[in-house]
């Protein structure tokens, strides 16, 4: 077994917010075990990492509910804690094939949860999202919300939040820490990770890089008539690697007996005009757009109160929207066409 007391394990190792968390960690001198099933993710960039970091981590291929393949990680490495990025996040794929995410999500975390209660490694972060507040009713959102998912991919993360709460109750020797991201956007300052997503994007920030890079011919702004300062909807962006940050924060402050649930946000919300603006003024560049009818299931206006993160993790976003779009645009150059 090699026995390194800051082994940890990551899942969806190959995925956006992972590999920015992989690289805090290193930096701070964890020892990282990755695992992803590369369904959407490629492992050139743990390259990109090591190029970052000067370290290369230890990779494993597989799906998470490869119970074999799991429990085999577990008999080689003493894990002191595992954080769980590994699952499907499409909105609209995940209202079209639901049994896909619920597996996938759903299945992969219950397995990987069983392999650590076998092994007694009873430490983890968990990649929640503000997606389980769903249309919230006021904001700022505090982690007291009531929870209310509106598609089938927001309930996979609801549904896990429970898991981990009646498995916290149950045996007090597991340590839980759920962070809830509000909207992830940006890159590391390096530009050789971000944000690649398959296919077109569903999200504003990468919808908007590849419109400027060309790829894409115009971006649609999904209704302008709602209820707020210029009629487009509000949310709480915040910077990949305060998201990671984070991650190393929780990791930190893990405690036995506790499962605790934490919004991850800036607390400031902007609209989707302020976003292309500031986009076009910080890095020099139109997007051209239209306005569009409303996207189905968009909530109005979402912004956290990341109060509580300050409290328990000494955690704060600091860095700024203009700061987020500079990066983003920065990967976006570096890598027109992602890690292809
Ligand atoms: C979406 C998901 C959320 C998920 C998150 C992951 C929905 C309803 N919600 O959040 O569950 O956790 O992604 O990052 O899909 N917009 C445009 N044009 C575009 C794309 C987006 O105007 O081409 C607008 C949207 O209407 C929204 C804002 O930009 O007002 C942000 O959209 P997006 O980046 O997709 O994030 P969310 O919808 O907040």
């Amino acid at each position: 077994m090699e026995n390194v007391n800051k082994s940890i394990l990551i899942t969806g190792a190959t995925g956006y917010i992972a590999t920015h968390t992989i690289v805090e960690l290193v930096n701070r001198g964890y020892e990282i075990v990755g695992i992803d099933n590369l369904v959407n993710s490629s492992k050139k960039v743990l390259d990109k990492t090591k190029e970052i970091t000067g370290e290369s981590i230890k990779f494993f291929e597989s799906d998470l509910r490869e119970r074999d393949n799991l429990r085999d990680l577990f008999e080689k490495f003493d894990f002191k804690a595992v954080i769980h990025f590994a699952g499907y996040k499409a909105v609209g794929e995940s209202v079209l094939d639901p049994l896909l995410y619920y597996s996938n999500n759903l299945s992969g975390t219950i397995t990987l949860l069983d392999v650590m209660k076998e092994y007694a490694v009873k430490s983890i972060v968990f990649s929640s999202s503000c997606t389980v507040y769903g249309s919230p009713d006021k904001v700022p959102v505090d982690e007291g919300n009531v929870i209310s998912p509106q598609n089938p991919y927001g309930r996979t993360k609801a549904y896990i939040d429970q898991i981990l709460e009646d498995i916290s109750n149950s045996d007090p020797d597991w340590s839980i820490i759920s962070l809830r991201y509000f909207n992830p956007i940006g890159a590391h300052e390096s530009g050789l990770i971000g944000e690649d997503p398959n296919g077109i994007p569903n999200n504003l920030v990468p919808f908007i890089t590849q419109t400027a890079v060309g790829k894409l011919e115009k971006l649609s702004v999904f209704g302008n008539d709602y209820p707020t300062k210029d009629g487009t909807c509000i949310r709480d962006y915040i910077h990949v690697v305060d998201l990671a940050i984070a991650h190393l924060k929780a990791l930190e402050h893990l405690e036995k007996n506790s499962c605790e649930f934490i919004n991850l946000g800036t607390g400031k919300g902007y609209s989707v005009l302020e976003v292309i603006r500031t986009f076009e003024k910080v890095n020099n560049v139109k997007i051209p757009f239209e306005i569009s009818p409303r996207r189905e299931g968009d909530a109005v206006e979402v912004f956290a109160k990341p109060d509580k993160a300050d409290k328990l993790l000494d955690w704060k976003a600091k860095r700024s929207l203009e700061k987020m779009l500079k990066d983003a645009w920065n990967f976006q150059q570096k890598n027109p066409n992602g890690y292809k």
